[in-house]
């Protein structure tokens, strides 16, 4: 007897079969299916041939493919009992429990003392299947790797797209050529990390950002996991995603993976990004007021570091304001006796040598101008000089001498003590001044991988979000260390990195959009003289860069020539005239075949209006810009384009390409096809192309 479970949505159908009470396997994913396609049918012809130096049946590659059934890889449960005796499960069918677009399969092993579940939720709007599994045991077990619902990848594909990354060289893609056996991706540093974003885009062959077939998974976990694609000895491949190897100290009886969110698509690579883009915006995100603008940052870290003086930080503060910003945050260096990054974490009481009458003077001031106060906190951390580590050092995680980074030591979030203390610490703060915003910053890696860190962060960032839920929160580590969805249900924003390069804060924005919205992607204007590559860029181009995401500044705005304000001003305001549909727009990536252009559309979730943004990285190996596909559109409808910087036009282009000098009409259909024609673009600026549908 077989069982048939089948999700549908109106992008995507996926569909389960199970034999003789046996784990099922996934046995179709992809484009929507005929209701008439009978399941029966369909597991029928899934069926593989046999042959020499091969079982004489092919083991299910299931949801949780099971050593006990002889699965030539990697299995999805790996357990030891109490006495360290491996366990191979052999689950068999309990119950399912089908409500709409959500899915609930049991299992369970009844000799050991296992159940299995297996989850499922299709969420239509934004096209992302969501789905996690659980174990419990009767008995305490020792768990090694619990894998969220696993699936079979394509074998109509040459490689996989993978993330990697370091700080300040976030989301940088890279193509892995499929190969026998595993290709592994482990975050063992306590955080989703710079290193090995959870995320992964399985291509069809020939697919692209706008074409062809893609598969997308993210796994949205802070603490470190790990990702398995394997090819079989048969040709079947497998994606496996789950908290990083040995997660849990000790024996437990009940485990959880995180959400392992996953999409198909038939859209490109950009398929995948507006679902992840959609579904973290209008499914996970919380904003304490979701009607309200993403305000221009100012945040004064790169203008001062840690030398916090009263009247420069006012006089800082007025500036900004002038130049457009809304959010002024006071970051590192506020706090005990912190004069650089050796002491003092762990002393959230402010630091009376800077400011001898508390924060109010500066909060007053800032307030008074209009602008909300926002504050940097590193609450998991301590710098052994701290009173903090005098007072208990036994806090901490991991040996005590263990290596340090950035000089400093995390609390064990998973004690109680220490959840009171920081939840005492900040809420005091919050408390005490008008704080709108917290820049919450994880600076180093931990000295051991560990769930209950993680749930310990999650259970205080939702504690404080309960008490105080008008304050929003910014997830910093390094930079983009601890970017997921599992962090963004507590906070509204990342700092993507600590690059303030443009032209390297472009190629990660471009990369994170594949998962990420605009809206929550902070960006940032930083000083002239790029302080992490020493390279120098003129503000028209920092600008425009900033303005494609969550605006903000971040250089000292007593360096600013008067020209340079009045640029920033106006891209300012070009972003505040925008940002009401750009919260809700897609970021669609285009494809050049012209490797130093980086372009993107941002297209209104009506499609009526869209923004282009073509980014001229680098000087072309060619003379002119070749021409610019868009995607999106109708092709039937007309539209109506206008270079909005035409003022920005060089000396050096001395034709006549329409945009330079007027607006273009032209249907969907040619803009899709043919492409943009733009003026000779200088290497380091962007052209900005503003269309409406007419
Ligand atoms: C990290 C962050 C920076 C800044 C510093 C402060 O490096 O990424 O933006 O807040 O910490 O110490």
């Amino acid at each position: 007897m077989s069982q048939f479970w089948r999700l549908d949505g109106p992008l995507q159908t996926l569909v389960l079969a199970a034999k003789q009470k046996r784990l099922p396997q996934v046995i179709y994913w992809g484009p929507p299916l005929p209701a008439s396609d009978d399941c029966t049918a369909l597991a029928a012809a899934h069926a593989l041939d046999v042959t020499g130096g091969m079982l004489d049946a092919n083991p299910d590659l299931s949801i949780c493919p099971e050593a006990s059934q002889s699965f030539p890889g990697q299995p999805g449960l790996i357990c030891r009992d109490a006495l360290g005796c491996v366990l191979r499960p052999e689950f068999r069918f309990v119950k399912d429990l089908a409500q709409g677009k959500n899915l609930c399969l049991t299992y369970a092993d009844e000799d050991l003392g296992l159940t299995y579940e297996a989850h499922f939720e299709l969420t239509d709007s934004s096209n992302i299947l969501t789905c996690w599994s659980r174990l419990e045991a009767t008995q305490p077990l020792m768990l090694n790797w619990l894998a969220a619902p696993v699936f079979p990848a394509t074998q109509l594909s040459d490689a996989m797209i993978s993330f990697s990354g370091r700080w300040i060289g976030e989301f940088q893609t890279h193509s892995i050529p499929w190969r026998a056996g595993i290709h592994k991706r482990e975050s063992r540093t306590g955080r989703s990390g710079h290193e090995h974003f959870p995320g992964l885009i399985l291509p069809e062959i020939g697919a692209r950002n706008t074409t062809g077939r893609a598969y997308g998974f993210h796994y949205g976990w802070s603490g470190g996991h790990q990702m398995i694609a394997e090819e079989l000895p048969d040709g079947r491949r497998q994606i496996q995603f789950g908290h990083a190897c040995d997660s849990h100290d000790g024996l437990a009886q009940s485990f959880e993976t995180a959400k392992l969110h996953t999409v198909f698509s038939d859209n490109g690579f950009n398929g995948c990004g507006i679902a992840f883009q959609r579904h973290l915006r209008d499914h996970i995100l919380t904003f304490p007021k979701a009607s309200l603008p993403r305000p221009v940052h100012y945040n004064c870290w790169e203008a001062i570091y840690f030398d916090h003086d009263l009247a420069s930080l006012k006089d800082i503060a007025t500036r900004a304001k002038d130049l457009g910003a809304e959010r002024f945050v006071l970051d590192d260096g506020w706090f005990g006796q912190r004069d650089d990054d050796s002491s003092s974490l762990g002393d959230w009481q402010i630091d009376a040598r800077k400011y001898p009458d508390g924060l109010d003077p500066l909060i007053d001031h800032v307030k008074s101008l209009g602008l909300q106060f926002g504050l940097w906190v590193e609450p998991e951390m301590v710098n052994p000089d701290s009173n903090l580590y005098r007072a208990h050092p036994d806090w901490v995680l991991g040996p005590h001498d263990q290596l340090l980074g950035r000089q400093q030591m995390v609390l064990d979030m998973a004690r109680d003590e220490v959840q009171s203390h920081l939840y005492d610490c900040i809420s005091a703060l919050l408390e005490s001044y008008d704080i709108g915003y917290l820049k919450w910053d994880h600076n180093r890696i931990l000295p051991l991988v560990n769930v209950t860190q993680t749930q310990g962060i999650y259970a205080l960032l939702a504690r404080l979000r309960a008490a105080f839920p008008h304050v929003e929160i910014e997830s910093c580590a390094s930079g983009g260390g601890r970017i997921d969805f599992g962090i963004l249900q507590h906070c509204q924003r990342v700092w993507l990195s600590d690059s303030n390069d443009a032209l390297e804060r472009s190629q990660i924005q471009h990369g994170a959009a594949l998962f990420l919205p605009s809206l929550v992607t902070g960006s940032h204007v930083g000083p002239r003289l790029c302080h992490t590559s020493g390279r120098v860029f003129d503000m028209r181009y920092r600008a425009w860069v900033a303005a494609q995401r969550h605006m903000g500044f971040e250089m000292d705005p007593r360096e600013l020539e008067a020209q340079e304000a009045q640029v920033l001003s106006e891209v300012t305001q070009w972003y505040k005239d925008n940002r009401g549909w750009l919260a809700t727009a897609d970021i669609l990536r285009l494809d050049s075949s012209d490797p130093s252009v980086l372009a993107e559309m941002q297209l209104a979730s009506d499609a009526s209006r869209f923004v282009v943004f073509f980014n001229q990285l680098h000087s072309a190996q060619q003379i002119l810009p070749r021409p610019l596909r868009l995607t999106g559109l109708d092709p039937k409808a007309r539209y109506v384009l206008h270079l909005r910087n035409r003022d920005e036009v060089s000396k050096l282009s001395r034709g006549a390409p329409l945009l330079k000098s007027q607006d273009l009409q032209a249907s969907g259909a040619w803009l899709m096809t043919h492409g943009l024609h733009l003026p000779y673009a200088m290497p380091g600026s962007i052209w900005v192309v503003e269309g409406q549908k007419l």
